[in-house]
């Protein structure tokens, strides 16, 4: 089975619009932007995904007549949610994609964004009047209505100089004036980009939404990361070196030449494009959770690929596994969950496939079963629990 496709629309906008006019810029929403969706989850399966371990989940009980928010992290006993008040209260699964296929497919929707952004699929339901307050996220974030209905109210830009209502285990905008606000039926989507201030209150019990959400790796994060990167690499005799160093009339000074030596020191890092190229692959392919992915469940060597694929087995990206290439020179990289794998360039059309897809038919596969190189590839990322065998019914 063929991966789904990323939609060439958002409604009758075609993407090119919308990256042009809206990506990261100013909010969108779209009325029916999916039409026919089927929808990966119901409400029962996703109470039953944050009863499980190793799942991230939340639920949130508000009290509207003190002012209360209580806030109990997963995993759940089933009998907790026969427990609940009838109104005011949600639930929050996250990265429901790195555990089911069926929402895996669902997201591969929003790969006209480079997948490398994007971070998961958060999946909420709510009873009537539910939410998490009114506040800002620091990412783009696509919120599509899946079931029910939910007012959501956005306001202006905010950043980390807002305040927040003290006490609460959520952080709440404490000045909260919405500018727009609208009632999202199955099917509509509202497009944020960061730092936009918004409030979803579910207008229906069984309000179900989903929050196709990107990330922004934070640049201090960044900074450490690839100096951590580049001082793996570094011999210790690398150090300060001042061999035109002249007297001076003050010892104590630190001058600018001292300072020139050191930014062109680290100006040696920042510019190697292939030591930035490598560093940043491996950052954006980690995975979100340590865990994952699980054990593999069988090792194949390249003439048990070739049987199997010859046999028309079909491979799948493991869900929640990363995958991002680059060019390197006169070479390719391949990044998988935070590890890169040097490539020859012939490999380009398999490094794409398996990058831009999360599902590979045999059909496609099959050229690779000639190339050494590449079905050596194919039997290490199975190996790695990177790409499976689904089973089929
Ligand atoms: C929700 O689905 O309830 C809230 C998502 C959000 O506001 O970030
Ligand atoms: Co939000």
């Amino acid at each position: 089975m063929p991966s789904i496709p990323p939609f060439s629309h958002l409604g009758d906008m075609p993407v090119e619009t919308f990256i042009a006019e809206y990506w990261h810029k100013k909010p969108l929403l779209i009325r029916n932007a999916i039409g026919n969706a089927e929808w990966p989850l119901s409400a029962d399966e996703l109470a039953g995904l944050a009863c499980e371990e190793g799942v991230e989940s939340r639920l949130l009980v508000e009290t509207p007549a003190t002012g209360d928010w209580q806030l109990s992290h997963g995993p759940f006993e089933e009998s907790r949610f026969s427990q609940l008040p009838a109104e005011h209260w949600t639930l929050l699964v996250q990265a429901v994609d790195h555990w089911l296929p069926e929402a895996a497919d669902f997201v591969e929707q929003f790969r006209f964004i480079p997948s490398w952004r994007l971070d998961d699929l958060m999946i909420s339901y709510a009873a009537k009047g539910g939410g998490v307050g009114p506040h800002y996220d620091n990412y783009d974030v696509f919120l599509i209505q899946a079931e029910g209905q939910r007012r959501w109210e956005i306001g202006g830009f905010y950043d980390e100089d807002a305040e927040f209502l003290p006490g609460k285990p959520v952080r709440i905008l404490k000045q909260w004036q919405p500018q727009q606000t609208w009632i999202l039926n199955p099917g509509d989507v509202l497009y944020l980009p960061p730092r936009i201030g918004h409030n979803g209150v579910a207008e229906t019990d069984d309000c179900i939404t989903y929050s196709v959400g990107y990330r922004a790796p934070q640049c201090g994060d960044m900074l450490m990361h690839f100096a951590s990167f580049c001082a793996a690499q570094i011999k210790d005799e690398e150090r300060y070196a001042d061999p035109d160093l002249s007297l001076r009339l003050s010892s104590g000074e630190i001058c600018h030449s001292d300072l020139e030596r050191v930014q062109s020191l680290l100006r040696h890092w920042m510019e190697d494009g292939d030591a930035v190229n490598q560093w940043f692959g491996e950052l954006v392919t980690e995975a979100k959770y340590d865990e994952q992915p699980a054990e593999p469940e069988y090792e194949v060597d390249s003439s048990q690929l070739v049987e199997l694929l010859q046999q028309g087995g079909e491979l799948r990206r493991s869900e929640g596994v990363r995958y991002a290439y680059s060019d390197c020179g006169s070479s390719l990289q391949l990044y998988v969950n935070g590890e890169s794998f040097d490539c020859s360039a012939d490999l380009r059309e398999l490094l794409a496939m398996l990058s831009d897809h999360n599902q590979y038919s045999a059909q496609s596969l099959l050229p690779w079963q000639q190339h050494p190189e590449g079905l050596e590839l194919l039997c290490t990322l199975v190996a790695r629990g990177w790409l499976y065998f689904p089973v089929t019914d």
